[in-house]
């Protein structure tokens, strides 16, 4: 058969373009669920080409240039390797991934595009409070929310920090959620006009927008005072001083007419946050007694009930000077004490030590006469 120069010409075109796009189909990368994802959170990387018999095709992929294994506790892929799955993100894992399908035959695609994986550390929520936290009853209180990623859009979520008392009676705080949350999406919550009951300790988290689920950890804890003209429960202190000193002791307890259980002491002090009453001293949970204070028991005390309910809370200011006047009072005269005895034991050495010497000098001379009238006889 002979062809005409046009049929030549039409057949190398077809020789020279399509068994090329046969041969070499392009892979086509994608990562689920964002190229941006936060530590520890689960990312599928997949490798698509574009082939009506996609059968048979294995995957090769590529981070940096390099090949990536998927092997181990966190990498783990289909025998084709098509999808990749990482468990748990880490920092490490930010790359520029590609891959390229291989067939049996030993055809290949062509390497796919790029998709760079950025995982940044899980950002922080952090929870303030407008104007200040201790108010009275009817101001307007705002908690503000804010994660520390503006790179994501963010939704949040409201909690109390709720005291209990669990099985055994010891006192457990847990993480309730605020069930008007929804108030609260914009960042802002707001308390108005505020109640005796909104004293307590207050926390938020951020939720990604979209799918899937993708949480902050919680934020700071921040308590909130808000004394009133009729608290259901008083806390009682006693001995009811004006000032109190270190080494003092202190009892402070929640009391009301009606029922005096249920309710719980809660304690903020400036120095360390909010502490379970008594560091380990005589829990009642309601009673809390200090042998000893010290500076650092200087806060906020107020009585809390697993339902919201609260005394007004108490300032306690714990003065350090009588402490320092104490070890000056007492430790002086111990020192004094100490190097005078030392002085007297030391002479008393120095004595005992001389009148030895001049005792075995005396000796001496005695037996060197007793030999000598020895020597004579
Ligand atoms: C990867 O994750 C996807 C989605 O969760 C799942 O359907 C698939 O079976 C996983 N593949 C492997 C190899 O773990
Ligand atoms: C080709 O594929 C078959 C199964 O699909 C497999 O058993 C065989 O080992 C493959 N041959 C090569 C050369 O990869
Ligand atoms: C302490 O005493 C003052 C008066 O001196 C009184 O107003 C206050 O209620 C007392 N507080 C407590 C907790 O007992
Ligand atoms: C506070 O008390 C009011 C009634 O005085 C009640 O409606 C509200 O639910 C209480 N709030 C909380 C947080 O317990
Ligand atoms: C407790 O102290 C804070 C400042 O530290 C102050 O704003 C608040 O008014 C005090 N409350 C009482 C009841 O003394």
């Amino acid at each position: 058969m002979k062809l005409s120069p046009l049929a030549v010409m039409l057949l190398l075109n077809f020789l020279g373009t399509v068994p090329h796009a046969q041969g070499n189909p392009k892979a086509v990368v994608s990562i689920t669920p964002s190229e941006h994802v936060f530590t520890c959170e689960k990312v599928t990387l997949s490798c698509d080409i574009n082939d009506e018999k996609e059968f048979g095709w294995r995957y090769s992929w590529y981070k940096n240039n390099n090949i990536l294994h998927a092997h181990g506790d966190r990498l783990s892929a289909d025998s084709s390797m098509h999808e990749v799955n990482i468990s748990c993100a880490y920092q490490s894992d930010s790359g520029v991934y590609t891959c390229r399908g291989q067939k049996n035959d030993s055809q290949s695609s062509e390497i796919s595009n790029t998709a760079t994986l950025t995982v940044s550390e899980t950002p922080q929520a952090v929870l303030s409070v407008t104007p200040q936290s201790w108010l009275t009853e009817g101001d307007s209180i705002t908690l503000k929310c804010e994660v520390t990623d503006s790179s994501t859009e963010w939704t949040f979520s409201w909690y109390r920090d709720v005291p209990y008392r669990d099985n055994n009676g010891h006192i457990r705080y847990r993480a309730v959620l605020l069930s008007d949350s929804s108030r609260g999406s914009g960042g802002s919550y707001t308390l108005s006009p505020a109640a005796l009951n909104h004293t307590g300790v207050y926390l938020c988290r951020g939720k990604r927008r979209g799918e899937p689920a993708f949480h902050t950890h919680y934020s700071n804890l921040q308590p909130l005072w808000i004394s009133g003209e009729s608290p259901p429960v008083s806390l009682i202190i006693s001995p009811n001083r004006t000032q109190h000193f270190t080494d003092d002791s202190l009892s402070l307890s929640c009391e009301d007419q009606s029922h005096s259980t249920g309710w719980i002491l809660r304690q903020y002090t400036h120095k360390w946050g909010l502490l379970i009453c008594p560091h380990a001293r005589s829990v009642l949970g309601s009673t809390c007694k200090i042998s000893f204070l010290s500076t650092s028991y200087t806060g906020v005390y107020w009585c809390e009930s697993e339902s919201g309910e609260n005394s007004n809370p108490v300032n306690i200011t714990v003065h350090g000077t009588s402490h320092g006047q104490t070890s000056f009072s007492v430790l002086m005269p111990i020192s004094k004490a100490v190097t005078f005895s030392l002085y007297v034991l030391v002479t008393i050495i120095l004595l005992v030590k001389c009148y030895r010497a001049r005792v075995r000098t005396e000796d001496r001379g005695k037996n060197v006469i007793e030999e000598l009238v020895h020597l004579r006889k």
